[in-house]
């Protein structure tokens, strides 16, 4: 089996040999840019974990995988834009550097590079590796218009929520795994299992993204600490505390919410002393760990050895307690 510093090798290797490098130079920095800053990688390394169960090597994979994590990298220029985002990764937003137009032009350019390099898969799976994505692409699209419509209501239920994050994050997630099981021509219920499995660690994943969102340390998390609640994000933490507030609470949690500020340090400490005394950070962590336990159920129900599951398991339980 190839191990993951392995993966995330190659992985890094085939990013910096990506041509962004045509005129405009205005266009093309931007994705140089963001793409140069890192992060986990964990989309095209789940692509070729998911891959490496059925098969010797990694590298028949790559194309398509990189294609997955050019693609999540667009939709980081359009959402910090949309999110009114500072900082990425430790450093400024593409917006604040470039401006608003750039991170939707550069961004779109990105996401037609994506196309580009998933087409790059062998014929024999291109059709399904394709319309897998592009479905995917559609769900996420739907899932950020959930997200942002979110702000301004305030009756969201937690029902909501799961289905919007399931959109935003969840499926890219399982888009990946399955996209390795195509690859590598897995059994069907394999393929399955595994996009089930990346539903179920998507959803824990972006309960976790929530909770580094107030609980995090910038330094580590390389966003700004704060900025769900500053943007009045419908976050399970922000749901429970409207279900589980006394009326004192709901007085305080009404005049921040919804409102506007001219004191956003003071909404998030406010905010996120209710989450405090309504011990949500908890409750979270309960949810996280029972996605996390569904997750899991999902690979055990694979056609093929424990010992091929190694690696992926290892991977996901560090994703769980991750700090960026
Ligand atoms: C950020 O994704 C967007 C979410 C779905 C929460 P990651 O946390 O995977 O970001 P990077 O790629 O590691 O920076
Ligand atoms: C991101 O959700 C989902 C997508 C990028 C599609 P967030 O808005 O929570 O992601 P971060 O926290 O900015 O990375
Ligand atoms: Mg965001
Ligand atoms: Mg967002
Ligand atoms: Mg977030």
């Amino acid at each position: 089996m190839v191990s993951f510093e392995d993966i995330l090798q190659q992985i890094e290797q085939a990013i910096r040999k990506l041509e962004f490098a045509y005129p405009p130079k205005s266009l093309y920095e931007p994705i140089s840019y963001i793409l140069s800053l890192g992060g986990k990688r964990i989309r095209p390394a789940l692509v070729l974990m998911a891959y490496n169960i059925y098969k010797e090597e990694t590298v028949s994979a790559l194309s398509p995988a990189l294609g997955l994590e050019v693609f999540h990298n667009f939709t980081l220029l359009h959402d910090d834009l949309m999110d009114r985002a500072d900082k990425r990764r430790g450093k400024p937003t593409v917006h604040t550097l470039w401006g608003d137009n750039s991170a939707i032009l550069s961004g779109d350019a990105m996401l037609i590079a994506a196309y580009r390099l998933i087409g790059e898969t062998e014929p024999k799976h291109l059709k399904p590796v394709l319309d897998l994505f592009t479905q995917t692409a559609l769900e996420i699209c739907g899932g950020q218009q959930y997200d942002m419509e979110f702000e301004s209501r305030q009756d969201v239920t937690e029902e909501e929520y799961i289905e919007m994050i399931r959109l935003k994050t969840a499926v890219l997630l399982a888009c990946s795994l399955k996209t390795g099981a195509i690859l590598a021509d897995a059994p069907v219920e394999d393929a399955e299992h595994l996009y089930q499995f990346g539903i179920h660690i998507g959803l824990a994943f972006q309960l976790q993204d929530d909770l580094l969102d107030v609980y995090g340390d910038t330094a580590t998390f390389g966003k700004n600490i704060g900025g769900d609640i500053l943007c009045d994000k419908k976050t399970f933490l922000l749901i429970n505390a409207f279900r589980r507030a006394d009326n004192r609470q709901l007085v305080v949690l009404n005049q921040w919410i919804g409102t506007g500020t001219s004191d956003p340090q003071g909404k998030i400490a406010a905010v996120t002393n209710i989450y405090n005394e309504l011990g949500l950070k908890a409750l979270s962590e309960q949810r996280i760990e029972d996605y996390f336990n569904k997750a899991m159920a999902h690979l055990d129900a694979l056609s093929v050895p424990a010992e091929k599951l190694e690696v992926l398991k290892e991977v996901s339980l560090r994703l769980m307690n991750r700090k960026s």
